[in-house]
């Protein structure tokens, strides 16, 4: 396993949910965490315990690219390296394959492609050279088994999550000579504002953000011998997932 102590991990959306697990769990292990949020506030006294020295917080907004670009650029500039990137941040709309009557669903579509494909994306591409230089880098993104298999009526969030899993395989064909190794999670409902706003089953039932955390720790950790390229996870049981 890789040594926590001398890494930096950036993670986007660590403010709330699954991305604030991810931050509490890495942060417990000793990793020098740069948190990418859209409203640095919202984090106030959550890290108090951290020293400035290992876990700093940034603005980013998957709709404002720029933000994406300076937030890595700060992470290398204090801490001098990166090792990782956790693409968390995401959201979800309902659009349909039949659409909605007297409903555009344009701008819906739109703002799904811009945070959960072209955020990972450009914060990936931003983040690559100094991924390779690393030799260890690592790519996490926070995918759903909606890029994996159709259930339900969510295919506006489902394209986008098979986007995401491209984007993986795509980043792990890149960067494997470098030392990169990305690897998508793949969960059903984790209990968090995202599934409660989608459906009412019981949250305490579900995948919880904090078990996520766990997996993403040890993907993080595993060393360039032991890739993974995706992670299916379940709280029921769906045939082979
Ligand atoms: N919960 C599930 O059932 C489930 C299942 C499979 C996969 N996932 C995936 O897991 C990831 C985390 O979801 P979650 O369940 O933790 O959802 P959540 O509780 O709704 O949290 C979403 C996070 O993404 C951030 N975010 C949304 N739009 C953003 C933007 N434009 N720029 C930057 N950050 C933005 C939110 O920030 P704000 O607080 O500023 O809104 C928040 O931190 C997502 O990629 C989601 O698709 C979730």
């Amino acid at each position: 396993m890789l040594d926590p102590k001398a890494r930096v991990i950036m993670i986007s959306g660590a403010n709330r949910g699954i991305g604030l697990a991810i931050a509490r769990c890495l942060h417990f292990k000793g990793y020098t965490l740069s948190l990418g949020v859209r409203d640095p506030a919202k984090l106030d006294g959550v890290f108090a315990d951290a020293h400035a020295t290992t876990l700093s917080i940034h603005h980013y907004d998957a709709e404002v690219p720029e933000t994406g670009t300076r937030w890595i650029q700060d992470t290398v500039s204090q801490n001098g390296r990166l090792d990782g990137l956790v693409n968390n941040a995401g959201m979800y709309k309902t659009v349909t394959l039949q659409g909605e009557a007297g409903k555009d669903d344009e701008p819906d579509l739109d703002a799904l492609w811009s945070v959960n494909v072209k955020g990972p994306l450009y914060l990936t591409r931003a983040a690559f050279p100094h991924l390779k230089a690393s030799k260890q880098g690592r790519v996490i993104n926070i995918a759903s088994l909606s890029g994996k298999r159709v259930v339900g009526n969510s295919l506006g969030y489902g394209l986008t999550k098979f986007a995401v899993m491209g984007l993986t395989h795509q980043i792990r064909h890149d960067g494997w000579e470098h030392g990169i190794r990305a690897s998508a999670v793949c969960p059903s409902f984790v209990s968090s504002d995202m599934a409660t706003g989608i459906t009412d089953m019981d949250t305490a039932e579900m995948t919880q953000p904090e078990d996520i955390a766990e997996l993403v720790a040890t993907l993080i950790a595993l060393p360039n011998t032991a890739a993974v390229p995706e992670i299916t996870v379940n709280w029921r049981n769906e045939g082979i997932y």
